[in-house]
């Protein structure tokens, strides 16, 4: 990967060790780097001996799944015995109603992620690159080193702004993806209307725009947008949805995308038939419906990352405006401790350091009490360390 962060690590192989019978890997393997998942509850419970751990690490849903999901997980579960639908027929055509676009814009897949993989093995050949900010979310970094090919990560600006300009520069005729994440994890900043519309009419034919639309949900400035009307307007880009966060399913895996329908048939073409599994499509379904639950995630988000912003305001530690499900936060050189320290008192939040960020730490929004327990945590952790 060539990284014009210089921050950030340059990949290292995961795989080493001596060569044993069988055929080699491929070489693409060497430079493979495993995602680093947030720390479990049940780790940390083990690992301090704690009754009570508070997860502020991975951007979940702190009120949990919608109800009617839950409900429709139920009444698929004697179905179990059934393949699932390999094509989601039911999901694809609530989401076509949803979003005012024809079924045949949208593939599911087993969460985000796998979209990433998707249309990384879809459109990129060895040698191809990919264009995307630093930091943001490492999956398509991810993406190309699996096809061989490099990617171009273009730093934002100081204040973690995604300016176009700037991703435009990076790219040149050997950019096939460029990857936009907005709201970007993990800094919460957002691409503008307008510098998304300019992104999109100067990048070169040959290239394909993907928004990453995950942490769409909460966003609220005006001049946010999440691609799908762009979509409707004819613009030749894909965006990527989960419903891992506002929808309250991690556990289940289901994400999808929207996108020309050309480019949607690439991707199924490189699908596996059963990819996502009948519980997962029944409860996304389920959940779409359910606008009692969004309505309730997002204004407990809303209200939450103002309280966490102030919070942390008044103990002195600086955050960065989220248009997310969580918030960056600077502890200059205490961040490392101040990430143990937590820990140790049964929060987790995620450390920068993995962004090259190490000063920072990611903070996702619980609810009230998460967030009045975690500044309580914090103020005893930096008094403790003056
Ligand atoms: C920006 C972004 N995109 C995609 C994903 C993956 O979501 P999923 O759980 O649907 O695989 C995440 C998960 O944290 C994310 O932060």
């Amino acid at each position: 990967m060539k990284n014009l962060h210089p921050s950030i690590e340059p990949a290292v192989s995961t795989i080493q060790g001596p060569a044993a019978p069988g055929p080699s890997p491929r070489a693409a393997l060497a430079a493979m780097q495993p995602y680093l998942p947030g720390r479990s509850i049940a780790d940390i419970r083990a690992e301090y001996g704690l009754e009570r751990v508070v997860k502020l690490a991975s951007n979940e849903n702190p009120l949990g799944p919608s109800p009617l999901a839950l409900q429709a997980v139920r009444d698929m579960l004697p179905d179990m015995h059934r393949y699932p639908d390999d094509r989601a027929a039911l999901l694809r055509s609530k989401l076509a109603a949803k979003l005012s676009l024809d079924a045949a814009r949208f593939i599911v897949a087993n969460g985000a992620d796998e979209l990433i993989t998707l249309i990384c093995e879809a459109y990129l050949e060895p040698g191809d690159r990919i264009a995307t900010y630093s930091p943001t979310f490492s999956e398509y970094a991810f993406g190309g080193r699996l096809m061989n090919a490099e990617t171009i990560a273009v730093p934002l600006s100081a204040s973690f702004a995604l300016r176009a300009e700037d991703l435009l520069a990076a790219v040149d005729a050997r950019t096939k993806l460029v990857f936009v994440c907005s709201p970007n994890n993990p800094t919460g900043t957002y691409m503008p209307r307008t510098e998304l519309s300019y992104l999109l009419s100067r990048l070169p034919e040959g290239c394909l725009l993907v928004l990453d639309a995950a942490y769409s949900h909460f966003a609220d400035a005006q001049d946010y947008a999440d691609g799908f009307e762009l979509l409707r307007e004819g613009a030749r880009l894909v965006v990527l949805q989960t419903f891992s966060k506002a929808f309250g399913l991690a556990g289940m895996r289901a994400g999808f995308a929207a996108g020309p329908a050309d480019v949607i048939a690439h991707m199924l073409a490189v699908k596996e038939p059963f990819n996502v599994n009948a519980l997962a499509q029944a409860a996304a379904a389920a959940a779409l419906d359910d606008e009692a639950h969004l309505e309730a995630t997002l204004r407990t988000n809303a209200a939450g990352r103002i309280r966490l912003r102030e919070g942390l305001e008044r103990i002195g530690v600086r955050s960065v405006p989220s248009q997310s499900n969580f918030v960056l936060a600077d502890f200059g050189a205490r961040a490392a401790y101040v990430c143990s320290e937590l820990l140790k008192r049964g929060v987790i939040v995620r450390s920068g350091a993995g962004w090259g960020l190490p000063d920072w730490l990611r903070i996702s929004v619980g609810t009230a009490e998460e967030i009045d327990l975690l500044l309580a945590c914090l103020s005893d952790v930096l008094r403790t360390d003056k």
